[in-house]
């Protein structure tokens, strides 16, 4: 397929997100010659830069981490790039006059706006936009998550963007979507016969879905003091996952019926409100500690250009929590979640533990468990019992079938913001979020955060460099299960 002409406006151009994620994408998608000749990406900011600072500015700061293996193509990528300096506000109508200048007479091409700011600036961005007359009928917009910060806060900007852009124009994104081994779930549950039939009650006995960061939050207090892990990740990251282990199989593999199937187990989560938050809800805060062989500071010391504030010491950098889906498929069947910062290692993977057969004429036998390890190294691994070689009484032992993605398929795997950037540009919406979708994960976190606000006590500490705090193997040990240690 010959790529089409667009124009790429990234609000926020020059922030982290663009220079560490989109930018290093694009180029790839460049160098793999993706993108047509006159595309063009336009970063818009503050930061009163001309094209030519901004390039320079790139070149330093992105080159290092992208494999540039022949000047010209960066030089050809380089040649791209522009920058606009705007006032959200609109107080300065200069920049949207000079963005005005650049797209005019370019209507015909696919223009994208990525919006990679603050959620409370899409509404606005969007109005001034098209106050501009910028937004054409093959326009598509881009937001990043967070989606607010609650549910009201989500209908509210989704009611904005909807006033500008239609639903068909507007992409949300979950990076964790377009992760390799994510979109592998389901190719391995509806491109594979024998997993669906045991994918059940019947036959499960629990899931674990956890995503385990080493990195604290350093020079992240003014974003993280007002999110913490239920808003970064749980109600966007975890529940996506879980979606995909626990959707029922949809008809086609498009956009529509991909997205039914993954609200509808959104709507079936038993909602955890009140006093049952303390029971099924754990979360922590990390302390000093060591991580990776360092000492490192607690989060409230973490080195920041604003000091602690009241909110630093209520926020959460670790949760976990036990879900439930309600429905034929899932009942009695407990999804644990947990996500943290300061983990002892890098890990995220979804366990599928399965229940013990159902009479067993052999002693010591365990029940199986697959494990699809999302990173850092992809694969898939299903414990099996097997019997130890030898004469004399049968010994069994549990040993794992493994597929490495690495050792199975070369070639490079493309980073998540790449592979959902070319989605856009190519107009297929399929791995971002539907206004439902978002509205649904909201609906079941909001209780959770109300309570947690209403009691107004700090989250339990765990010093940085272990596996958060004890309640959280209390949440599972409760029922006689334990949390899955990699390795
Ligand atoms: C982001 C969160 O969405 O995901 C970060 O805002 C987090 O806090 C990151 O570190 C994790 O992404 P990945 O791809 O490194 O697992």
């Amino acid at each position: 397929e010959t790529p089409q002409p667009a124009d790429l406006i990234v609000f926020g151009g020059t922030g982290d997100l663009s220079m560490r994620k989109l930018l290093p994408a694009l180029y790839h998608a460049d160098r793999d010659g993706r993108l047509a000749p006159e595309t063009r990406v336009i970063a818009m900011s503050r930061g009163g830069l001309d094209d030519a600072d901004f390039r320079g500015k790139v070149d330093a700061e992105v080159r290092g981490s992208v494999p540039v293996d022949d000047l010209d193509t960066w030089q050809r990528f380089l040649g791209r790039l522009h920058h606009v300096t705007v006032d959200i506000a609109g107080q300065d109508p200069t920049g949207w006059a000079r963005l005005a200048g650049m797209l005019g007479g370019y209507e015909h091409r696919d223009r994208v706006f990525y919006l990679a700011s603050p959620p409370m600036t899409f509404g606005p961005f969007c109005r001034e936009a098209h106050r501009a007359g910028l937004v054409t009928p093959a326009s598509r917009v881009v937001l990043e998550k967070p989606l607010g910060r609650d549910l009201s806060s989500a209908l509210r900007i989704n009611d904005e963007v909807g006033a500008i852009f239609e639903e068909r124009q507007i992409y949300r994104i979950d990076h964790y979507l377009g992760k390799e081994t994510v979109q592998n779930l389901l190719v391995l549950r509806f491109a594979n016969a024998f997993l669906e039939p045991i994918w059940n009650s019947l036959w499960i006995d629990h899931v674990q879905i956890t995503v385990a960061e080493t990195v604290g939050t350093p020079g992240r207090r003014g974003y993280y003091d007002h999110a913490g892990a239920l808003r970064d990740m749980v109600q966007n990251h975890l529940l996506q996952l879980l979606c995909l282990v626990a959707m029922e199989p949809p008809s086609r593999n498009d956009r529509e019926s991909i997205r039914d199937e993954k609200v509808k187990v959104l709507q079936s989560l038993r909602a955890v409100t009140g006093g049952e938050v303390d029971r099924f809800t754990v979360r922590g805060q990390y302390t000093a500690g060591e991580s990776g062989g360092v000492r490192v500071p607690g989060y409230l010391d973490e080195p920041d250009n604003t000091a602690p504030t009241e909110n630093s010491r209520r926020v959460e950098t670790f949760a976990a929590i036990r879900a439930e889906v309600k429905n034929w498929r899932w009942a009695g069947v407990p999804f644990y979640l947990r996500t943290g910062k300061r983990m002892p290692n890098r890990c995220s993977e979804i366990v599928v533990q399965f229940k013990d057969v159902p009479h067993s004429i052999f002693p010591g036998s365990t029940p199986n468990r697959l494990v699809l390890r999302l990173q850092p190294s992809e694969g898939i691994q299903l414990n099996i019992m097997a019997k130890e070689p030898g004469a004399g009484e049968v010994a069994l032992k549990p040993v794992p079938l493994s597929l490495s993605f690495a050792e199975t398929f070369t070639g490079r795997v493309p980073e998540a913001y790449e592979r959902l950037l070319l989605d856009v540009l190519t107009g297929n919406p399929t791995l971002f979020m539907r206004r439902d979708e978002v509205e649904a994960a909201w609906r079941w976190i909001d209780p959770i955060l109300d309570e947690w606000d209403s009691q107004g006590t700090p989250p339990e500490p765990y010093p940085a460099g272990t596996a958060g705090p004890a309640a959280a193997h209390e949440l599972v040990g409760r029922s006689g299960r334990v949390w899955h240690e990699e390795g």
